[in-house]
């Protein structure tokens, strides 16, 4: 099959435009403005590791009782800290975010409830329930997923 000259530019024209969108760098920075609310876009999409934790193991950084089968969420210690407002973590403005988890078996809401010390800056520590939901079995124990703030 033969392609025009101009066919063949508009071709190339969508092929880098998907490219460059490919390679554009994510933004996973949570603003720390009072005033500044997240915005739900494609550049805001985290990728990073579930885990798992025993959430009913005593209070959550924010100060929090919950059980296993909450949609409980931590997030890392870089993420958290970044959003303090005093030296009280129970205070910190990112507790009650809702996220959404995109993994290997469904998409789920949660709730930022924790701190988690042993992320890197994009994994996500789920409730042992939300684990099961997204990514499986909590013998899997650690899975890639994709998330951003809803
Ligand atoms: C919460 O779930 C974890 C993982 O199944 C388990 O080890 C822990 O004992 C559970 N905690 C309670 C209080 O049931």
């Amino acid at each position: 099959m033969k392609f025009s000259a101009s066919v063949l530019a508009t071709l190339l024209a969508v092929v880098s435009s998907v490219s460059a969108a490919a390679i554009s760098p994510l933004s996973p920075d949570v603003s720390v403005a009072g005033t500044e609310e997240y915005t739900h876009t494609l550049e805001r999409r985290a990728t990073g590791d579930a885990t798992w934790y025993d959430v009913q193991a005593g209070y959550t950084a924010c100060g929090m009782l919950v059980k296993n089968t909450s949609y409980t969420v931590a997030v890392s210690a870089a993420r958290y800290d970044a959003t303090k407002v005093d030296g009280n973590p129970n205070n910190n403005k990112i507790c009650g975010r809702k996220i959404r988890v995109r993994g290997p078996l469904r998409t789920l809401d949660g709730f930022v409830r924790d701190r988690c010390a042993g992320c890197k800056y994009d994994d996500v520590d789920l409730s042992p329930t939300l684990f099961q939901q997204i990514v499986g079995p909590l013998g899997i124990g650690r899975r890639q997923i994709t998330w951003d703030y809803v």
